[in-house]
């Protein structure tokens, strides 16, 4: 069975992927730490945001096992992911390895922005996890503050919104809600909520 989560910044959809791993024993992929992998070498290496060519270089060399998903939660690699993520050939480069974690005997869960729709169409479970940008801003501002960082709450809102616009208006793989998807609006449900929603439009559908 393929789990294909997606959705924009911030709507709960990282929890509920993990959350539906350990519940049917399945390996999960956090895809948006690929593209944070890419946007945090691009900084530290100082590639430019435009030279294509060597974005898509970096992504051909990331190596899953090194990427330290704690330290890429970080503000500034959301945005620089954003950026790289826009790029076809960067997207290319990291497709295989996204499918082949899809298609392992047994299946797996994968959460993104272009699961159902690119990597695995097939999939036998499509969740599209959203909710009003006013409430993804507040809980995004919480982890951040949480995580240490000081940033104000109209900060992140309108990073927020710069990141959907640039997610939902890019050429390559758009994030757009699959067809056959269900969708899930958390606005206005807490943690435990979403997910026994979640839950519920997953066991009627597989
Ligand atoms: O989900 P997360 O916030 O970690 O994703 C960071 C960025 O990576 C997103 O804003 C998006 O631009 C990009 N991304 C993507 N396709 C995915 C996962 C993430 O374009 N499947």
């Amino acid at each position: 069975m393929i789990i294909a989560i997606d959705g924009p910044a911030a709507s709960g959809k990282g929890t509920i992927a993990r959350r539906l791993a350990a519940h049917y024993r399945l390996p999960h992929l956090d895809t948006g730490l690929l593209y944070r992998g890419v946007g945090a070498r691009a900084l530290a290496e100082h590639v430019k945001f435009d030279d294509e060519a060597a974005l898509a270089a970096l992504a051909g060399g990331l190596d899953l096992s090194t990427l330290d998903p704690e330290a890429l939660k970080a503000g500034i690699f959301g945005e620089a992911a954003s950026r790289v993520a826009a790029l076809a050939q960067v997207r290319a480069r990291l497709l295989a390895l996204q499918q082949d974690f899809a298609r392992q005997p047994g299946g797996a869960v994968l959460d993104g922005r272009d699961i159902g729709t690119v990597i695995a169409p097939e999939a036998e479970v499509k969740l599209f996890v959203t909710a009003k940008p006013e409430a993804r801003a507040a809980r995004r501002h919480r982890e951040l503050l949480q995580r240490g960082e000081s940033v104000t709450l109209d900060a992140v809102l309108a990073d927020i919104l710069k990141r959907d616009e640039r997610d939902s208006g890019r050429a390559s793989a758009p994030l757009i809600c699959a067809a056959d998807a269900d969708i899930l609006d958390n606005t206005g449900l807490d943690v435990e909520q979403s997910w026994q929603a979640a839950l519920a439009l997953v066991e009627r559908r597989r």
